[in-house]
């Protein structure tokens, strides 16, 4: 049974990679999960120096999922390629790094560090975090400001590099194709949704930052339908997220056009979801006598769901 998966000049040893901020810098997991055994681990999202984040509280619970503001907090690229990387590589991991800016300048700055490190493996260009006020999703949100940064990293860096794009726009697909326009090797979808949670008897949002980032299995339909349209609009690969919990449903982000997945929210719940998640993937493989998992990639069957309706 073949479970590689190609993104750009990548090859991930299985689809199955572990969600940016969702995961650490993967070190803190590597003694409840063997990371080699991932097709990735994309770490924390890291600007150019060490960011506190927002205060507490940052996090709370919703209806099938979460909401959060944590403000991309981080150790800053620098502290990342001496105390984490070394580590990684140590533990055979693949090594995915989520890259910020505030500014144009500083994901070209921070990419480039990135690329001169050893032991990096692919850059997920994060233009779509709702929870910073410069940069980031303002970028992400503008389809010349996705092309920009995309265009300007490119030039810097070799590595494989996946703008991961935010569902809160109206088009999706036209950003992957501005990605794919300035040189992107795939995208990743979605990032979180802008959404709000308040306490009625106080009347005051639930978190400091009043907004947040929506993610869990609440998003996953509204992420599932995105991959889709995005499959139609680029042939680079995309990288599908959003509320994945269990192998059905990295199934079917797979099926709706993802080459890989990632899951973040559900780590939470359960930090040992891996094994299971690839033991679920390899029996469907096996009761659906699919030889290669890419086979599967972009397999809806549209026509038949119409006629059956
Ligand atoms: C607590 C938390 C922190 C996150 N931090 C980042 C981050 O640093 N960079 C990023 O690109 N996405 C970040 N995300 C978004 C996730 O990587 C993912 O895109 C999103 O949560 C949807 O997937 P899920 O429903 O499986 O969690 C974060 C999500 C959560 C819940």
């Amino acid at each position: 049974m073949d479970l590689s998966v190609t993104i750009g000049s990548l090859t991930l040893k299985n689809p199955l990679i572990a969600a940016s901020g969702c995961f650490g810098y993967g070190v803190e997991y590597a003694d409840l999960v063997d990371l080699a055994s991932l097709g990735g681990v994309a770490v924390k999202g890291l600007f150019l120096a060490e960011r506190e984040g927002h205060p507490a509280p940052r996090i709370v619970e919703t209806p099938a999922g979460m909401l959060n503001a944590i403000g991309l907090q981080g150790i800053g690229v620098r502290r990342f390629v001496d105390e984490k990387l070394p580590e990684l590589r140590a533990r055979r991991a693949t090594v995915i790094v989520n890259v910020c800016g505030t500014t144009l300048e500083e994901y070209v700055e921070v990419s480039r560090i990135l690329s001169d490190a050893e032991g990096v493996d692919a850059i997920e260009l994060n233009i779509s975090c709702p929870n910073i006020k410069e940069g980031g999703i303002q970028f992400g949100c503008s389809l010349t400001g996705t092309f920009d940064v995309v265009n300007a990293v490119r030039r810097v860096t070799r590595l494989p590099l996946i703008p991961k794009l935010t569902p809160n726009v109206t088009d999706v697909s036209s950003f992957a194709h501005a990605a794919e326009d300035a040189g992107a090797d795939a995208v990743s979808l979605v990032n979180t949704f802008l959404a709000m949670v308040l306490d009625v008897e106080t009347r005051r949002p639930k978190i400091s930052n009043v907004v947040g980032g929506l993610s869990g299995p609440a998003i996953r339909p509204i992420a599932v339908r995105m991959v889709y349209e995005c499959r139609q609009a680029v042939r680079i690969p995309i990288i599908g997220m959003g509320g994945i919990a269990d192998a059905r449903d990295a199934l079917e982000f797979m099926i709706a056009g993802a080459a890989a997945v990632q899951v973040g929210t559900a780590n939470f719940v359960d930090p040992l979801i891996w094994p299971k998640l690839l033991d679920g993937i390899t029996s469907y493989m096996e009761r659906h006598k699919i030889a290669k998992i890419s086979d599967l990639v972009g397999t809806v069957d549209v026509q038949a769901e119409m006629s059956d309706v």
